[in-house]
C-alpha cells in the first residue's frame, strides 16, 4: 500500500524543514505548496490564529484533494489586550505604504509601546495553532504556547521575529540568545507539532 500523503500548506522553506523533522518516522509522505506552484495565495484575514490556519488548511485540502496541514502563529502581550496577535508579522506596517515591515521594526514598535511598564506587566506568550483538514471535511486542531516576558531591550542573534525581545524566565535569556536546539524544545511551534503528531498517529490509517 502506498504511504499516505499530506500537503504542508506553506511556501516557507524554514517551516517545511521544521515540520519534516517533527513528523519524521510516521511513514507519511510530505509535500508542500512548492509541489503545487499553481495554487493561489490564500490571504490571512481571520481574527484568530486558528481561523487563519483553518481557512488555509481547508482551502488547500479542497484544491489538492489531499489532507492539508496549515499553521499560524504570533505573539500575544497581555497588557496590550493580546496585541500584536494575528498582526504580529506586520505590526509596524504603515497602512498607507505597501512595504511589509522587518522584524526589528515590529519589535521596536512593541518596546516603544511598552516603555516604562514594570516587569510584572510585561507578560507575553507565543502561540501556534495548527490545523489538519481532510478532503472529506474533517478538521483536527493542535495548539502550542510558550510563556515569557517582553524584555526591556533586545538581546541575542538567533531565531527570528520577536525572539530578541522575548525573555524566557527558565533560562534567564531572550529566545534569540538560546540556540535553535533549545528553542525547538520549548517553542510554541514545537509544542503544537508534538500534539499534532499524536493526532496523526491516531488517524494515520484513515489518511
Ligand atoms: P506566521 O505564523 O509565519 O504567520 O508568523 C507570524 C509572525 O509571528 C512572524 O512574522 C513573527 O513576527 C511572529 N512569530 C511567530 N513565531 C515566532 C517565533 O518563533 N519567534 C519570534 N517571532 C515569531
Amino acid at each position: 500500500m502506498a504511504a499516505p500523503t499530506l500537503v504542508m500548506a506553506t511556501r516557507n522553506a524554514g517551516k517545511v524543514r521544521e515540520l519534516r523533522a517533527l513528523l519524521e518516522g510516521l511513514g507519511i509522505e510530505l509535500l508542500s505548496l512548492a509541489d503545487f506552484p499553481d495554487l493561489p495565495e490564500i490571504p490571512e484575514e481571520g481574527a484568530t490564529f486558528a481561523e487563519n490556519a483553518g481557512t488555509k488548511a481547508k482551502e488547500v485540502a479542497r484544491l489538492t484533494h489531499l489532507p492539508a496541514l496549515a499553521d499560524d502563529s504570533g505573539l500575544e502581550v497581555a497588557a496590550l489586550g493580546g496585541r500584536p496577535g494575528v498582526f504580529s508579522a506586520r505590526y509596524a506596517q504603515d497602512r498607507t505604504q505597501p512595504e511589509v515591515p522587518g522584524d526589528a521594526d515590529n519589535w521596536r514598535k512593541l518596546l516603544e509601546e511598552m516603555a516604562g511598564m514594570p516587569q510584572e506587566e510585561r507578560g507575553a506568550r507565543f502561540v501556534c495553532e495548527i490545523v489538519l483538514a481532510l478532503p472529506d471535511g474533517r478538521v483536527f486542531k493542535a495548539r502550542g504556547e510558550c510563556a515569557g516576558y517582553i524584555a526591556l531591550e533586545p538581546r541575542g542573534e538567533h531565531g527570528f521575529g520577536y525572539d530578541p525581545v522575548f525573555w524566557v524566565p527558565e533560562f534567564e535569556r531572550t529566545m534569540a540568545e538560546l540556540g535553535l536546539e533549545v528553542k525547538n524544545r520549548l517553542s510554541h511551534r514545537a509544542r503544537a507539532l508534538a500534539a499534532l503528531r499524536e493526532i496523526l498517529v491516531s488517524i494515520k490509517d484513515e489518511l
